[in-house]
């Protein structure tokens, strides 16, 4: 039986992700499996009807230090819900800018709808795309620093076990069912 058969008219978590690369989709889906009855749904494909759906979990990745265009449209629908936040980036995401980006924007997501309340984030590494690390490096004069580079092996494994699963117990702690 599903969780919709067993309580019809609970409201249900709703998971919304933006991904390009699929790192955001992966740590997207080991959140869903935590969260009893959780439907998990493209950003560019929100449901008409979110009357249902409580709370809301928007997952996105850092793009040019911004939360991507379609995560924005998505955050403007939203109204009443508790929200939850988590996300990918290439970058440490135990730097102090890192924590910043990560609690500013989704303040800045929770505040594009009306009435929202933000409950929990939760942000990883997530491995950078070899055709974009390309295309950065021809960008930025062809030449890789050192830093970059060790910026981009440090990634190159993420989101792992470990993410996927630290991600999944802050939001199972947060908004999973008790009992
Ligand atoms: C166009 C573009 C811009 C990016 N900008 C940043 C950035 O500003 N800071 C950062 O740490 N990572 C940046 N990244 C890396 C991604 O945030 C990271 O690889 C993320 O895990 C991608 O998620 P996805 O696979 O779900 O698309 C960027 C990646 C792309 C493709």
């Amino acid at each position: 039986m599903t969780e919709a058969e067993v309580r019809p008219n609970a409201a249900r978590p709703l998971i919304v992700v933006s991904s390009r690369t699929g790192n955001t989709m992966i740590l997207a889906h080991a959140i869903c499996d935590a969260l009893p009855g959780a439907e998990l749904v493209r950003a560019t494909a929100l449901p008409e009807d979110l009357s249902t759906f409580n709370p809301v979990l928007l997952g996105f990745w850092c793009d040019r230090g911004h939360a991507p265009e379609d995560m924005m449209a998505a955050a403007r629908r939203l109204s009443g819900k508790r929200i939850g936040c988590f996300a990918t980036m290439g970058g440490n995401p135990e730097d102090e800018s890192a924590k910043r980006w990560m609690k500013t924007t989704a303040e800045e997501l929770v505040g594009l709808g009306d009435n929202n309340e933000l409950a929990e984030t939760f942000l990883c590494r997530g491995r950078i795309d070899p055709e974009v690390f390309e295309r950065m490096t021809a960008m930025l004069g062809g030449s890789v620093s050192a830093e970059r580079e060790a910026r981009r092996q440090a990634s190159e494994t993420h989101p792992d076990r470990i993410d996927l699963a630290r991600g999944a117990e802050i939001f199972r702690g947060v908004f999973g069912a008790n009992w």
